[in-house]
């Protein structure tokens, strides 16, 4: 995954998360056997410290002041990123909230005062939204051409890179390049619904809907959809999902079918397609297998959704 070294992009997309509990700085007994719990540490000349849930460091008998919350900036900052956890410290500074920063490989990480907690989340937000409005280079959307297909299957095998169906890294190259590959080639391939984002001349993000039928009926079938790690969270998968709607709509489409997240495609209008008697290949995705009726959507539609022959690659 490619860490992000853009002040203003981490900032934007800086994700501030807090985990659940308190967290304790303690100085760890020298010779004991180091327990599970613990966080994260620091050996010192004077001694270990250790970051550890506040229970955890009762039960081992430790002592401690500062109670903190932990709170991970989700963003995949690089190690050698400049100015992030200045600009959050400054912010929180400002706030007249205390903050210690860890740096893991991936995230950065803060512990405020507990009683600070919900105010620190409310001035990191801030920031955030603060830098999301600030002028951005352009986004333009236009469809694939083939010269692109080298840099959408890297961008997809670096989106996927964590499989979004099972939380665990892709054992390989994610299917979901396979499947974009083998589309490329095949006859449910439809050019001007293979739409990519590019940001000052770098493709950042792509989604592609294929032909897919109920019975005899046609439909699209979307996915799969990616957008860099770096630049997730900002609207591009919006845009490209916004922009497909558009497309399908006007060539006179009547629906697209997806697999993913009501959470997230329902702000586009997608409903379980169940609910329009449009059944999933795989009875098992439930309310995950969603369908957008568009304006030609004819009603009466009922049977399983097919998709595409690369799909069988899943
Ligand atoms: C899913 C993906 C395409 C969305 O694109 P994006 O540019 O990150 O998303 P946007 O900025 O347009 O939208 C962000 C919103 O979507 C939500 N969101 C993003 N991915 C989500 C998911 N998998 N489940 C639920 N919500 C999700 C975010 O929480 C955020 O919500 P908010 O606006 O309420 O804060 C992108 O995150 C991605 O490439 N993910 C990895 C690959 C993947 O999972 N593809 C989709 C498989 S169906």
């Amino acid at each position: 995954m490619t860490a992000e070294k853009n002040l203003q992009a981490l900032l934007a997309g800086m994700h501030p998360i807090q985990r659940d509990g308190e967290y304790v700085y303690a100085l760890w007994p020298h010779g004991r056997l180091l327990a599970a719990g613990i966080e994260a540490a620091v050996r010192e000349a004077e001694g270990l410290t250790v970051v550890l849930p506040r229970a955890e460091a009762d039960r081992q008998g430790l002592t401690y002041d500062f109670v903190g919350a932990w709170i991970t900036l989700e963003i995949h900052s690089a190690l050698e990123a400049v100015g992030l956890t200045a600009a959050v410290s400054r912010a929180l500074t400002e706030a007249r909230i205390s903050c210690n920063v860890l740096a893991g490989f991936h995230h950065d990480h803060l512990l405020v005062p507990v009683a600070d907690a919900p105010r620190a989340m409310e001035v990191l937000a801030e920031l955030s939204a603060h830098n999301r409005q600030a002028p951005r280079p352009e986004l333009l959307l236009r469809s694939e051409t083939p010269e692109d297909r080298d840099a959408i299957i890297a961008l997809a095998a670096d989106a996927f890179a964590m499989s979004p169906a099972t939380g665990l890294p892709a054992k390989g190259e994610p299917v979901e390049a396979k499947v974009l590959r083998a589309l490329f080639g095949a006859k449910e391939y439809l050019p001007r619904f293979s739409l990519v984002a590019v940001l000052e001349g770098e493709i950042v993000g792509h989604v592609i809907s294929s032909r897919g039928w109920v019975g005899d009926h046609e439909l699209l079938g979307l996915g799969p959809i990616g957008v860099t790690p770096r630049l997730q969270r900002q609207g591009i998968g919006s845009a490209l999902v916004n922009e497909t709607i558009a497309r399908a709509n006007a060539a006179g489409e009547s629906g697209i079918a997806l697999l993913g997240s009501p959470d997230y495609y329902s702000r586009f209008g997608f409903v379980p397609a169940a609910s329009l008697g449009v059944q999933a290949p795989e009875a098992d995705w439930g309310d995950h297998f969603q369908l957008l009726p568009l304006a030609l959507w004819p009603g009466g539609v009922r049977g399983m959704f097919r998709y595409a022959e690369p799909f069988t690659l899943l």
